[in-house]
């Protein structure tokens, strides 16, 4: 913690000072409960230098400009009693000016290590703008589609979150963290956000401890293990217990069970909300209850600055638990360097364009790249000429710039975004072999628009038909009841579609989507939010610069209606067997209980072969290790990368287990006609589930493996763990 002595410094603070460190606040609003009028949220920047003057404040939010920052950090270390440094977070999520994919998006690259690039690019942007913290990674596991924060998840799987949490968190704060461009990172949404009832944002969570154990929990694990320092606690209630309040998670599992050192902040006034929830009669009894459950900061309620210091005079909180939390922020501020260096971040830059800029937009255009999708590619109908082909972009997201960042973007600098349009004209041979109609506005029809798409289509040899949802479709409070496209935009694809031409769908969306029609088209690529490089993203793609390389992190459903969907379900009593007898049988009505597209689903412009998994021996160990191998080909022509995907299920144990989980991947690279194996070891750790008596264990029995290019796919083989020796 460098040179500064922290218990001697919570020696010397007043109990009002102690609890000013308690509290975050955004810049310039003052702490506010949702029933306040909203005119009288403007606190003014005066207010909040007073506060940081009386060290009635320990951190600030969502300001941005290292300027602003140098000038209050100034005001913390020269001008309050004790000169403690604040903290100043913000929302980073997908990059800072320039813009990532959506972490959605990223997830489907299957490649982490492209997320801890991403992440330190961000780093790089945020802190040279006065930022030290920001409020990610967002570790939630998303398992219904109607949820509006699906967007800013790496989906549905454990296995996959784990591995970007922790890239994510090495990338954000770096190897050092008291080094001017680390950024602390919060993994959120502690916890179980993902699984609010029905995707409802905000609903209550009605969870098993084997589910919250085996599903929700171990990306924040992993994020601590990588050297996470806060973690935010989340607005919804688990089996009745708000998350914020929740001594079990915020005690019991972070701290005596993992042994967390960090601090924990509360998401925006969920501490207040504790009194909507029922849980707490009044702001008073909500701070008490949120503190003694082991919340650490609160985040823009006031609850804390408003009335721990009578509860500590009533007796109710104890100065120790007060001097707790305090020791646990401050000594993250000193792990950051903040004492000894405390305008760190902090330094005007050099007039003049950044120098990273160049290499920030190419990392911008790999990523996106790297995270689109091609669900279907019939007939090989992708990739496009770049001349002697006559091309028709149709649809709302053709010319469109202002939803190409998606949700939680606050920072991004639209003067480098570039659009579909403008991204496919720079890399056609003759730009003018490109027509573009925009058919429709997001959610309604437009004149003659249909007419207009309709006759491009036809005068084309191919369309490109850019679909999908708006940003606004995503993110904090924009769960759907339907995962479709609008009424507008479906009309304009079954007309596009009648056509007769070849459709190519770009399908931009923060969630899975049920296609519906769009199913019907030749080939479709899942662009989701893409950044600011989207355009040129798709035309590598598109016109076969590069090849496709992603792979669903959520599998896509036949039906809207069939959520909460996720290909690791525990195997019910009547499976549904394809070709089999039908009746009474876990399926729908309307569809079978499977996907359309299932999870870890991708094609590339290869032909990727799989052999047959092979085992190193037939059975594991308990204290052992299993290599399981498969040789990968690329029977194509063109160069591919292949996720490989290994997957296991207990076949019999004391619990009802997943029909399958992931548990290892690979992404790799094939030149056409290239061949290799690629080998992965198991372990008993990787068998572990929550039993009946709400341990870990792993049961001795047998198992099977697939190696397989997704959830549904490849042929299992056996493999026995054998129980412990003597
Ligand atoms: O970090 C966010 C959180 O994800 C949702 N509520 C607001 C916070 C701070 O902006």
């Amino acid at each position: 913690t460098g040179r500064v002595d922290i218990e001697a410094l919570i020696d010397r603070m007043t109990l009002e000072e102690k609890i000013g460190q308690l509290s975050i606040l955004a810049d310039s609003i003052r702490p506010f409960a949702f029933d306040v009028n909203p005119d009288s949220f403007q606190w003014g920047p005066d207010r909040t230098r007073e506060m940081i003057r009386a060290g009635q404040v320990g951190a600030l939010f969502n300001g941005v400009g290292a300027k602003e920052g140098r000038e209050l950090q100034r005001i913390a270390v020269e001008q309050s009693r004790l000169g403690i440094p604040i903290l100043l977070g913000a929302d980073v999520i997908h990059g800072m000016r320039t813009v990532f994919p959506i972490p959605l998006g990223e997830a489907a690259s299957f490649e982490p290590e492209l997320a801890e690039r991403t992440a330190r690019a961000a780093a790089v942007e945020a802190t040279r703008e006065g930022l030290h913290w920001t409020f990610a990674p967002v570790v939630d596991i998303a398992r219904d589609q109607r949820w509006g924060r699906v967007a800013e998840t790496t989906g549905e799987d454990t296995v996959l979150a784990c591995a970007f949490a922790r890239a994510r968190v090495r990338g954000f704060q770096g190897p050092d963290l008291t080094a001017d461009d680390s950024l602390l990172a919060t993994p959120k949404h502690f916890a179980a956000y993902g699984a609010v009832s029905a995707g409802l944002d905000y609903n209550t969570v009605d969870l098993s401890p084997q589910t919250l154990f085996d599903v929700h929990l171990p990306p924040f694990k992993a994020a601590i293990e990588a050297g996470a320092l806060t973690v935010m606690s989340s607005f919804n209630d688990i089996n009745g217990v708000p998350a914020t309040a929740n001594r079990e998670l915020l005690t019991g599992v972070l701290r005596e069970q993992w042994g967390f050192e960090g601090f924990v902040v509360s998401d925006y006034t969920s501490d207040f909300e504790l009194i909507a929830h029922g849980y707490a009669a009044d702001e008073k009894h909500a701070a008490e209850l949120s503190i003694g459950a082991g919340l650490d900061m609160s985040m823009q309620s006031g609850v804390f600055m408003d009335h721990l210091a009578a509860l500590v005079g009533e007796g109710k909180v104890s100065v120790q638990a007060i001097d707790t939390a305090v020791r646990r922020i401050l000594t993250v501020k000193a792990r950051m360097g903040l004492f000894d260096n405390p305008y760190r971040s902090l330094n005007e830059a050099p007039p003049g364009p950044a120098p990273y800029l160049a290499a920030h937009d190419e990392l911008a255009r790999e990523a996106a790249r790297r995270s689109v999708v091609m669900l279907k590619n019939d007939g090989e109908v992708l990739p496009l000429r770049k001349s002697g082909q006559r091309i028709a972009l149709i649809g709302p997201f053709a010319r469109d710039r202002a939803n190409l960042a998606g949700c939680w973007n606050i920072f991004g600098d639209p003067s480098r975004e570039v659009d579909l349009e403008t991204g496919l004209r720079a890399a056609l041979a003759d730009g003018d072999a490109l027509e573009v109609v925009e058919g429709c506005d997001f959610e309604s029809a437009i004149d003659g628009g249909i007419d207009a798409a309709v006759a491009a289509a036809r005068g084309a040899d191919a369309v490109l038909l850019a679909l999908g949802e708006p940003s606004v479709f995503s993110g904090e409070a924009q769960s759907r009841t339907q995962i479709v496209l609008p009424a507008a935009q479906l009309a304009l694809a079954e007309a596009v579609l009648a056509a007769g031409t070849p459709v190519i769908v770009l399908l931009r969306c923060g969630r899975a989507l049920a296609l519906g029609p769009l199913q019907r088209a030749q080939a479709v690529l899942v662009t989701w939010f893409l950044g600011s490089q989207t355009g040129h993203a798709v035309a590598d793609l598109v016109f076969g610069e590069h090849s496709p390389g992603g792979r669903l992190p959520v599998s896509f459903p036949h039906d809207s209606g069939q959520q909460p969907y996720y290909y690791n379900h525990p195997a019910t009593g009547r499976p549904y067997v394809p070709g089999g007898l039908e009746a009474f049988r876990t399926r729908w009505r309307e569809t079978d209980h499977t996907a359309l597209y299932p999870f870890g689903h991708g094609l590339t412009y290869g032909r990727i072969e799989y052999g047959a998994a092979t085992l190193d021996a037939p059975a594991l160990a308990w204290d052992g290790e299993l290599r399981a191998r498969v040789r990968i080909t690329n029977v194509g022509e063109r160069a591919a990368e292949e996720v490989v995907q290994l997957y296991v299920r207990d076949r019999v144990a004391s619990r009802v287990r997943p029909v399958r989980e992931l548990k290892r991947f690979a992404k790799i690279a094939l030149a056409p006609g290239e061949s290799r194996e690629v080998e992965f070891a198991l372990s008993r750790a990787d068998l572990e589930f929550r039993g009946v008596d709400n341990r870990a264990v792993a049961e001795p029995g047998l198992f099977d493996l697939w190696l397989a290019p997704s959830a549904t796919a490849g042929e299992a083989v056996q493999f026995e763990l054998l129980a412990a020796q003597g």
